[in-house]
């Protein structure tokens, strides 16, 4: 590509200020080119954050743009899938927002459009980025934990009991906790561990969300507030994975408790998002100890970001920009593709179908 990659944000909400736009904004191979949300006084508000750019309120006009190369999808989760298609059909490289979807079948639509276009494509994963997972990964691939026998991941968030907004309505957002949490964990556990071949699962719901912050009525929340589920792996290993809004005292600045492990059969290494750039380590025997993220752990070779810099539980997703960008500059597949996204898609479907039933259920996620 000759000159900078042209993106442009579709959704220009909470997650798209937090880490999509600085993202773009420190990585000089890329630039944002436009910004299309039907609320025009958010745009108007985005143009003054974020600088001029081209700017709509119809996706379909990103989608026939020339002068856009890419597009970063981060819309509420049932309009995913046919700006996905729009943008993919009009040759933008695509990067999109977790879930892909709402089932597993549409995520594998999305993946084969992408692949038939061949253009790049990107589930926001943000987590995969953290420093300490990065190093946690490469434990496992390179043997420095033994044979990976357990994982265990807590997503524990202290949050107002207040309404969702569109996050609480199923037919805008699928699920609750579970597609909004818990689908990060089921990723990073399918990329550390292999492919669920199948789960036991449960979702629960706690509390009604009748009201917004300000006391104004909502329409009451159809979706959980609790998810988790119990799994095996391909390659033999076994997971339990539990997330939760509603855990008081897990405030933690806002990130609250969010932990995962690997126990192998030499030692086990855990994951925080509290202290991304360290990890805890042990080996039989010994009390688990904190260790720092070895420094070529701390960020993607070659990303901008100064990991000295910033909030650590923050920054590290400026990292995902950087290997969109990344893979659209040397033609090659973005990590995680929708072929993760997807997968992920059908271990959560799965999830609901065995809280439904009451029953374990096998993973059918063949993409081909
Ligand atoms: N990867 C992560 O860590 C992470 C974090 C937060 C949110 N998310 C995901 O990002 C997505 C957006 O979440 P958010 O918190 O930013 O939501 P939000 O409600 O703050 O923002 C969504 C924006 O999309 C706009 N929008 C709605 N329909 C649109 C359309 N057809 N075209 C263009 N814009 C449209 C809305 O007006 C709104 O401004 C969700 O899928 C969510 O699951 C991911």
């Amino acid at each position: 590509m000759a000159g900078k990659v042209r993106i442009a944000i579709i959704g220009a909400g909470a997650v798209s200020d937090y880490h999509h736009v600085p993202g773009i904004k420190i990585d000089r191979r890329a630039e944002l080119a436009a910004v299309c949300d039907p609320n025009e006084k958010l745009l108007e508000q985005r143009q003054h954050d974020w600088g001029p750019t081209k700017r709509t309120t119809r996706y379909e006009d990103i989608a026939a743009d020339p002068d856009i190369d890419a597009v970063i999808i981060a819309t509420p989760n049932f309009t995913h899938k046919p700006i996905a298609l729009a943008c993919i059909a009009g040759g933008k490289h695509v990067m999109c927002e977790k879930p892909l979807v709402q089932h597993f079948s549409e995520a594998r639509e999305m993946y084969r459009a992408a692949d038939q276009q061949d253009v790049r494509h990107m589930t926001a994963f943000t987590y995969r980025f953290a420093p300490s997972m990065l190093y946690l990964r490469h434990l496992v691939y390179s043997g420095g934990l033994g044979v990976p026998r357990h994982f265990r991941s807590q997503r524990f968030l202290d949050w107002p009991e207040t309404s969702w907004s569109w996050r609480q309505s199923k037919s805008l957002a699928g699920a609750g906790d579970l597609f909004d949490m818990t689908i990060h964990r089921i990723d990073y556990a399918q990329d550390l561990m292999g492919d669920m071949t199948s789960i036991c699962g449960a979702v629960a719901q706690f509390v009604p969300r009748d009201k917004f912050a300000d006391g104004t009525p909502s329409p009451p929340s159809e979706v959980d507030d609790w998810s988790a589920l119990i799994c095996q792996f391909d390659r033999g290993g076994v997971g339990v994975l539990e997330g939760t809004t509603l855990a008081k005292g897990y405030h933690f600045d806002g990130f609250g408790h969010d932990w995962a492990e690997v126990n192998g059969s030499e030692a086990t290494a855990v994951y925080q998002l509290k202290e991304p750039n360290t990890i805890l380590v042990g080996r039989h025997g010994q009390s688990l100890q904190k260790v720092d993220v070895p420094e070529q752990f701390l960020k993607p070779v070659g990303s901008p970001r100064d990991p000295r810099q910033g909030v650590p539980s923050t920054v590290f997703r400026y990292d995902l920009v950087y290997e969109f960008v990344s893979a659209i500059v040397e033609k090659r597949a973005a990590v995680p593709g929708f072929d993760a996204g997807a997968k992920a898609q059908a271990v959560a479907d799965a999830v609901l179908v065995s809280s439904e039933k009451k029953t374990w259920v096998a993973i059918d996620a063949a993409l081909a």
